[in-house]
């Protein structure tokens, strides 16, 4: 199995669309502030890495307008091409192999992507590189190893129970070869790469509904390696599953890092 880097989060099983899909709710407002905070706006070009969805680049399409661009690339376009309108172009692209989609962009994103690359290295030096002197870099990834708790309130047996079921997925996921703590590298990363003006902040949920979405998601996605790995029954993940669709647990959601800096 491909190294998914504590995200839970991988595009090529069939849980995928539905895990994307809980994510915006979660993070978006986040990912949007930071944008907003570098002031995108009328005429902005904007590189989408590892878009997935739509939610992000439709918001920057907005923002940018006509006289902007937003081009999202992703391994897996499938899920973009509703947003595939300008002043959106979508192309399949491979982030840690291919050159840059363009040069001179404003924005250069990337959230909950950098993680799953292999060679990371390269594909920081190719976001910096296609952006434009003064652009902006923003990378998010979660760090599940700062915040592993589901539920961190521990006031009842649901909540124990995910708790349990979140610590055997931290030591399959351990086992792929996941740094769980990756996110929190960022800013050190970021700055080793030659940016400046580095930044970094977190963010996670401490009690959402929105988690319910994304918890049921993973657990699904990850039921059978859960009860052959002995770490969980059926019976566990059927329980787990029903409290939460029932609410009232507090779910909380790994940290997200976000860090960004300014190229020279
Ligand atoms: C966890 S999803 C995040 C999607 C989106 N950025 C978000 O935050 O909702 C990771 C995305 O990165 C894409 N991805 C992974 N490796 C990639 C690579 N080497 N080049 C481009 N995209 C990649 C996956 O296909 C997937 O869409």
């Amino acid at each position: 199995m491909k190294r998914t880097d504590g995200y839970l989060l991988d595009n090529r099983h069939s849980a995928a669309g539905e895990q994307g899909d809980a994510v915006g709710p979660l993070f978006d407002p986040t990912t949007f502030r930071h944008l907003e905070g570098f002031g995108i706006g009328p005429g902005w070009r904007c590189w989408e890495v590892g878009a997935g969805g739509t939610s992000v680049v439709s918001w920057m399409a907005k923002r940018v307008g006509p006289t902007g661009k937003v081009i999202a690339t992703d391994l897996d376009t499938s899920r973009l091409t509703p947003a595939a309108r300008p002043p959106v172009e979508v192309r399949v692209h491979d982030v840690a192999v291919e050159e840059p989609p363009g040069e001179g962009f404003d924005l250069v994103h990337a959230r909950l992507v950098l993680a799953q690359v292999a060679d990371r290295e390269r594909a920081l030096r190719s976001m910096i590189e296609a952006l434009a002197p003064g652009g902006r870099l923003l990378i998010e990834d979660a760090d599940p190893a700062l915040q592993p708790l589901p539920c961190p309130d521990v006031h009842g047996p649901a909540q124990q129970l995910a708790n349990r079921l979140r610590d055997g997925l931290r030591t399959l996921l351990a086992d792929d070869g996941s740094d769980l703590s990756f996110g929190r590298s960022l800013p050190r990363l970021l700055r080793a790469a030659g940016l400046r003006r580095v930044m970094a902040d977190a963010y996670f949920p401490l009690a959402s509904p929105a988690c319910a979405a994304l918890e049921s998601a993973t657990i699904r996605e990850f039921r059978a390696r859960l009860v052959t790995a002995g770490i969980a029954t059926e019976q566990d993940i059927d329980r787990h599953l029903a409290n939460v669709t029932a609410g009232g647990m507090d779910l909380a959601a790994a940290p997200m890092i976000s860090a960004w800096g300014r190229k020279v």
